[in-house]
């Protein structure tokens, strides 16, 4: 006889990305696919629904949904989707940069980076994660970033927010190991990659903008080899390995200054 788990799932294992749309999160959702996973995948933008039917060529069961994750509306819509199925993956990869000055920033635009890269992932994480804990079983990916390991001149509320996701993800690990789970928490830390980041992020004139980036496959696939490793963190390229292990024995003022050489609006024809 199937078992309740079996029944709710139709014995299929069920993987929740967010960021589906392009970029790395959408080469997450094809591995995820790839792998047989049935997906729920999420994006702010109606391009969501033609990702769907690139992953729907894998044979898994699709359901795309537009929500904006900045808002708890948006998250509880998205969490609703599940219907109540058991969410074997949760890939909470959703997430934008903002380029420029602080102080020149609309505050709206920086709040829309706070509430989706940090406010938006941790709530979808605490919801799913919660479900997971209750059954024993999950598997957490992450998308932080090297970013996260320098103060970001012309970037600065982007570097904080990928600051919060790294640190968080690892406390969150701890946790879960602490109590007995065997829930696993994974935190894929890119460097620049080729995605739609830069152009959204109005960044396009900066040094790193116009900079050779990692590949989104790539970088994708060793984020999910790491997730279903159930490996704490994963740094993608042999160049950001090295990055971040510099940057964890250089001060944060030199780091800066570093930044601001690459980030600073115009610095692509300097
Ligand atoms: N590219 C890089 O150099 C780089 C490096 C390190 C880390 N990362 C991280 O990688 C993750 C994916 O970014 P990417 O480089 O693949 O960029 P991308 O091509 O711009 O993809 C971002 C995805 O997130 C979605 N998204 C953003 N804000 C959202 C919101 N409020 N609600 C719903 N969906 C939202 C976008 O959909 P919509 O367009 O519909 O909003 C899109 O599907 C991000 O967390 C980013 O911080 C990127």
């Amino acid at each position: 006889m199937a078992s309740r788990e079996q029944t709710i799932n139709n014995g299929r294992r069920l993987a929740m990305v967010t960021g589906a749309s392009s970029g790395i999160g959408y080469e997450l959702a094809i591995l995820c696919a790839k792998d047989g996973f049935d997906l729920l995948v999420v994006a702010d933008d109606p391009k969501i629904e033609e990702a769907a039917k690139q992953f729907q060529n894998y044979g898994v069961e699709v359901t795309a949904i537009q929500a904006d994750l900045a808002t708890r509306e948006g998250v509880d819509k998205f969490y609703e989707t599940a219907r109540g199925r058991q969410v074997d993956a949760l890939l909470a990869n959703a997430g934008h940069g903002l380029g420029g000055s602080f102080l020149d920033q609309d505050f709206e635009d920086v709040r829309h980076v706070i509430d989706t890269n940090i406010t938006g992932t941790i709530y979808l994480i605490q919801k799913i994660g919660k479900d997971m804990r209750a059954r024993g079983q999950g598997r957490i990916l992450i998308t932080g970033s090297v970013a996260g390991f320098t103060p970001g001149t012309y970037s600065a509320v982007y570097n904080g927010s990928k600051a919060f996701i790294d640190s968080f993800s690892f406390a969150l690990r701890a946790e879960l190991k602490d109590q007995g789970s065997d829930v696993t928490v994974t935190c894929l830390m890119p460097g620049a990659t080729e995605t739609e980041f830069f152009e959204r992020a109005g960044m396009e004139d900066t040094e790193v903008g116009q900079s050779n980036k990692d590949d989104a496959a790539d970088v994708a696939k060793v984020g999910y080899e790491a997730m279903m490793n159930g490996e704490g963190d994963v740094v993608s390229g042999f160049k950001n390995k090295v990055l971040t292990t510099v940057a964890s024995v250089t001060p944060a003022g030199v780091l800066a200054e570093q930044h601001r050489k690459k980030a600073k609006p115009g610095s692509a024809s300097d």
